[in-house]
């Protein structure tokens, strides 16, 4: 076997394609391999078929490099790979809320037949807990080369809009193994990341896949627990935006991931905490993760209060009202629209009957596919030409350069709701505006 080992990434999606093109660069033969022939044409024209900063640059850099390629072939991949990386996704199934773990079962079961030596596979994706155990006795049975085949688990941390830094310049790796052959083999597949001294903890299996979700729920826990407070400002005139800043200094709080707002969307974040609290109940401990249906509910509430101070600043009633949404991407640098707090507000007040226009930097044709009702303008000032209000929703930095006096002249009356504390409110008042934001005083 080669000291650097030839790496697959099965499913070239939105954390596929990011670790494929980044091994790449940093020096290791890749295969990316996908059922979509779309997307794998797509890649190997040197496109990628969502938006992340960076990623397009080097893409092209490791398709120069001719060290990148993709297939459709799962036996290319199993000819090829010494490591197999499975990147695809687990949302949430449709008919309950645990994790559909369709892809990653036909991922394994297409793969296995193919590996006819020693070879390691790698879990990335978000799974429930036991899961791993259950794939490794699935992939000796099925691989001719049984027993030889093992299965470690690395779970993925990476955010969207940062995913290149992330993977290149992780916090820290987790090695989820059963052997000291398959702990090395890992060290050989993330090489060059080790060597700028990135922590690796190496533990078990199920730690390893528990890690991630444990992760997510924190940071899901620390927004909706600002988010709480922000409702207890609300009742008392307090100020959330001064309370997460006073809170913010101690040290053992952090200012991150406790800003308040409209609250966390995407395609990880409400999907896990759910999957782990389904998953908990049928281990039987349901009652120690109980609180994460809160905090989905807290989350849930924030989305109804920004369409009820749209309300509130329409007099009470939305219908045939020209509402400006700014923003359709569940945050900004991104133009994922999975479950995002954004378009559920906009659509929420289309469904009152006003008359919703929607402008975002990247998301548009996105939130056009799945939102046809919804009217699209060009720009943040078109979006607004004529509005009762305009609703903030995702916080690109180009709407927080936005002139309040500029669009105060194409409105038709000035009243905003800044659904991300995005804005500083005495700059707008100052312009004339009515200026809202949750959990702060009007
Ligand atoms: C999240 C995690 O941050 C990553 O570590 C993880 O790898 C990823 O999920 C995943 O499981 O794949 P991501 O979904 O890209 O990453 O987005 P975040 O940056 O975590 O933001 C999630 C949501 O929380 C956004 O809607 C954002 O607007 C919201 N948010 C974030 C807040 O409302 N307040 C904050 O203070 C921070």
């Amino acid at each position: 076997m080669p000291a650097s080992p030839r790496l697959t990434v099965i499913g070239t999606g939105y954390l596929g394609a990011t670790h494929a093109i980044c091994m790449a660069v940093l020096g290791f033969e890749v295969l990316g391999v996908d059922v979509d022939t779309d997307k794998i044409e797509k890649l190997s024209s040197g496109e990628v078929p969502f938006f992340e900063p960076g990623l397009p640059e080097l893409l092209t850099k490791a398709l120069e490099s001719g060290r990148l390629r993709f297939t459709t072939s799962f036996a290319e991949a199993g000819a090829f790979g010494d490591v197999h990386f499975v990147c695809v996704g687990t949302p949430q199934r449709a008919d309950s809320e645990a994790a559909d773990l369709t892809y990653v079962d036909a991922a394994v079961t297409s793969l296995a037949p193919h590996l006819d030596r020693r070879t390691l596979v790698v879990g990335k994706s978000t799974v429930p807990v036991g899961t791993a155990a259950r794939l490794a006795a699935l992939l000796r049975s099925l691989a001719p080369a049984g027993d030889e085949v093992e299965l470690a688990w690395n779970p993925e941390f990476l955010r969207e809009g940062f995913a290149v830094d992330d993977t290149m310049r992780p916090d820290r790796l987790v090695f989820g193994v059963t052997s000291e052959w398959a702990e090395q083999r890992l060290r050989a597949a993330f090489q060059p990341v080790l060597a700028q001294d990135v922590p690796v903890k190496v533990t078990d299996l199920q730690t390893a896949e528990l890690v991630k979700v444990a992760a997510n729920s924190f940071l899901a826990t620390k927004i909706s627990y600002i988010n709480a407070m922000a409702e207890v400002c609300e009742a008392t005139g307090a100020d959330v935006h001064d309370l997460a800043e006073a809170l913010a200094y101690d040290e053992r709080i952090g200012g991150r991931f406790l800003r308040p707002g409209l609250g966390f969307g995407g395609g990880c974040l409400p999907k896990d905490i759910r999957a782990f609290a389904h998953r908990a109940e049928e281990l039987g401990v349901g009652q120690a993760v109980g609180f994460l249906r809160e905090i989905d509910g807290i989350n849930r509430r924030r989305r109804a209060r920004t369409v009820d101070l749209v309300v509130e600043l329409c007099d009470g009633d939305v219908a045939g009202k020209r509402i400006a949404a700014l923003g359709a991407a569940f945050k900004p640098n991104s133009d994922d629209i999975r479950d995002a707090p954004a378009l559920d507000v906009a659509a929420t007040l289309h469904r009152m009957g006003a008359d919703v226009v929607v402008f975002d930097p990247a998301a548009m044709e996105n939130a056009r596919r799945v939102h046809p009702e919804l009217a699209y303008a060009t720009s943040a000032l078109d979006a607004a030409r004529d509005a009762d209000v305009v609703v903030l929703l995702t916080e690109w930095n180009e709407f927080r350069d936005i002139e309040p006096a500029a669009m105060a002249a194409v409105v038709r009356r000035a009243k905003i709701v800044d659904g991300r504390h995005a804005l500083v409110p005495a700059h707008w008042r100052a312009a004339g505006w009515e200026y809202r934001a949750l959990g702060r005083p009007s």
